[in-house]
């Protein structure tokens, strides 16, 4: 399962670049405004650093200004891939995108049946908000088993981007649940790598390797 970096602080994105375990990133509207920085300017950043995908969002609610603004938010670099929200204007502008070749996420998915319909459409990829479920007393999850059994029925291409995630179990959950991809904010990320028991074992090997008497 690839991951993806859930940010759009720069920072953050050397960070967990460096330890080479991310293939791509997500942003939004919030994590911009987040930044306080020129969006233009910090897409093109984020694009420089990261070695694969990254999710730009379009604005626009119609399906004209949607595929203008993807136009110019696909111009911006080689690996852009646009965020177009599940609406009915989001999804016919998503069709005419795939035609002109430009990646979509289709992004803001709640439903098996969203995603069913994005992917009909033709994206790229599909965003179901694991997180954003959980938190209104729906299990998240079910949804990613769901939207799973459907694509597999079908052989749709589209790849589930599970996203909104809180905690590692989120990712877990995700990588049994045959997700393409799971997207996660650094917080996450930072607990994936980190066991109580890892630190004790190496803490006692560190001890006793330091009492080993010749060391050549
Ligand atoms: C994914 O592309 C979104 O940016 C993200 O996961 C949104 O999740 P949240 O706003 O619930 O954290």
């Amino acid at each position: 399962m690839k991951l993806f970096l859930d940010t759009a602080d720069l920072d953050q994105i050397r960070e967990a670049c460096r330890w080479g375990i991310i293939d791509g990133a997500t942003t939004n509207p919030s994590l911009v405004f987040k930044t306080g920085r020129e969006p233009r300017e910090l897409y093109a950043e984020i694009c420089r650093i990261v070695p694969g995908p990254v999710s730009l969002e379009c604005i626009a609610l119609d399906s004209a200004g949607i595929v203008a603004e993807a136009r110019q938010l696909a111009e911006i670099a080689d690996n852009v891939v646009v965020k177009v929200p599940i609406i009915r204007e989001g999804l016919i502008a998503v069709k005419q995108l795939a035609a002109l070749g430009i990646k979509t996420n289709v992004t803001v998915v709640h439903s098996p049946l969203q995603a069913l319909l994005a992917a009909k459409c033709g994206a790229t990829y599909v965003s179901p908000f694991v997180g954003r479920l959980d938190s209104v007393g729906q299990v998240g999850m079910e949804m990613i088993h769901q939207i799973r059994t459907i694509f597999d029925n079908y052989d749709f291409a589209t790849e589930i981007l599970v996203a909104s995630a809180r905690h590692p179990l989120h990712v877990l959950e995700s990588a049994l649940a045959g997700a393409d991809v799971c997207t996660a904010p650094m917080e996450v990320m930072e607990q994936l790598y980190q066991h109580p028991m890892t630190d004790v074992v190496l803490k006692q090997f560190l001890a006793d390797w330091a009492k080993v008497p010749a060391k050549g």
